[in-house]
């Protein structure tokens, strides 16, 4: 995979992908990588006028997209809900799956469903999505499901199962690494099930290194912190990648008839930038039993049983 560029993307004629949180940053550069190559792209946006504006920005520069814009709020289950029947009643197919939204180090606060944001949002919105559309993705050939983690993961030492929605203590950026842990843990889980249960698709997770996009800036608003905002000021310009950059590891791990399931994408140059490459997640974020434990206790927050591929249909 040396120097994998948005340029190695197999033609994706036909396919249809669906991209959280794409009106913005990473999930932006990843629906129009994936426009130029053919593919319908479904762009999510949680406000519908930014994702049109995202997807008029794609048609000046891939004047034959087709690209459908619909509302997705990730940090509320009901309108999870209402994509996905929205969704499952307009398409057939679903190729690929970018859990790519989230949000950084935000002010406490919790979902529409009463979730910490964070671990809401970044992991259970996506929890929920992956298990509502996976008829979809499992009558596909070959379909992936990409989850956007960061190496933020690596700044905690474990799921904090005692405290999962931070109600005993909250620290901005431990809510973050935890969440970012739960992607790929997530998404470790979800191959191994997807595989113990004979389907061809699978699950990978990806990260952008530190990429200049819109997340560093929101994280500084939200806080209103003006030493965060001064540090990230002097830091993106000098440590961060484009945005486009920061997506080849995603679409690497969507598109790459090299990329395998249950495996961890990121940039090749310290982890920050360059181009993608395989990457060793932390030992916490490859611990089966934690992987196991977190998926029973999503399930039930979010009510989503991912019943095509309980263990009993192996059988079948
Ligand atoms: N940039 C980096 O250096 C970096 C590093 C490591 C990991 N990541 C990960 O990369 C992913 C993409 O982030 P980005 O860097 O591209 O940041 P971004 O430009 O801020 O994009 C984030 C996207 O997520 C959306 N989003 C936030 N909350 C949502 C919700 N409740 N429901 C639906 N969508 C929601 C945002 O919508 P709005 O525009 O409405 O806010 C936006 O479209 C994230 O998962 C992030 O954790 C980024």
């Amino acid at each position: 995979m040396a120097n994998w560029t948005a340029n190695d993307i197999p033609d994706q004629t036909g396919k249809v992908i669906v991209i959280t949180g794409a009106n913005s940053g990473l999930g932006y550069e990843t629906a129009l990588a994936l426009a130029r190559k053919n593919a319908h792209v479904v762009m999510t946006s949680r406000s519908i006028q930014k994702g049109e504006k995202a997807r008029a920005d794609i048609l000046k520069q891939v004047p034959n997209a087709t690209i459908d814009v619909m509302q997705l709020d990730l940090a509320n289950l009901a309108s999870v809900r209402e994509f996905a029947q929205a969704f499952n009643s307009r398409y057939d197919r679903l190729d690929q799956l970018y859990n790519n939204a989230g949000v950084m180090a935000v002010p406490q606060s919790q979902t529409a469903d009463g979730f910490e944001m964070q671990f809401g949002t970044n992991h259970l919105g996506h929890f929920a999505l992956t298990g509502l559309l996976l008829p979809k993705l499992l009558s596909t050939p070959n379909s992936r499901v990409v989850s956007v983690s960061s190496g933020a993961h690596r700044t905690v030492s474990g799921i904090n199962f005692d405290d999962l929605m931070s109600e005993k203590s909250y620290s901005r950026y431990v809510a973050y690494g935890q969440s970012k842990l739960a992607n790929i843990l997530f998404a470790n889980e979800l191959n191994r099930l997807l595989v113990a249960n004979g389907s061809s698709t699978r699950s990978m997770a990806a990260h952008p290194g530190l990429s200049n996009t819109n997340l560093q800036s929101n994280t500084a608003d939200a806080s209103g912190n003006v030493f965060e905002r001064a540090l990230y000021s002097v830091l993106m310009p000098v440590m961060s990648q484009s945005q486009a950059m920061g997506a080849l590891p995603q679409l690497y791990a969507g598109t790459s008839p090299q990329a395998e399931g249950g495996k961890y994408y990121g940039p090749s140059f310290m982890s920050m930038r360059g181009y993608p490459k395989e990457e060793k997640p932390t030992d916490a974020a490859l611990n089966e039993r934690d992987a196991a434990r977190l998926w029973a206790i999503s399930a039930d927050l979010t009510g989503v049983t991912y019943d095509e591929l309980q263990p009993a249909m192996v059988a079948v």
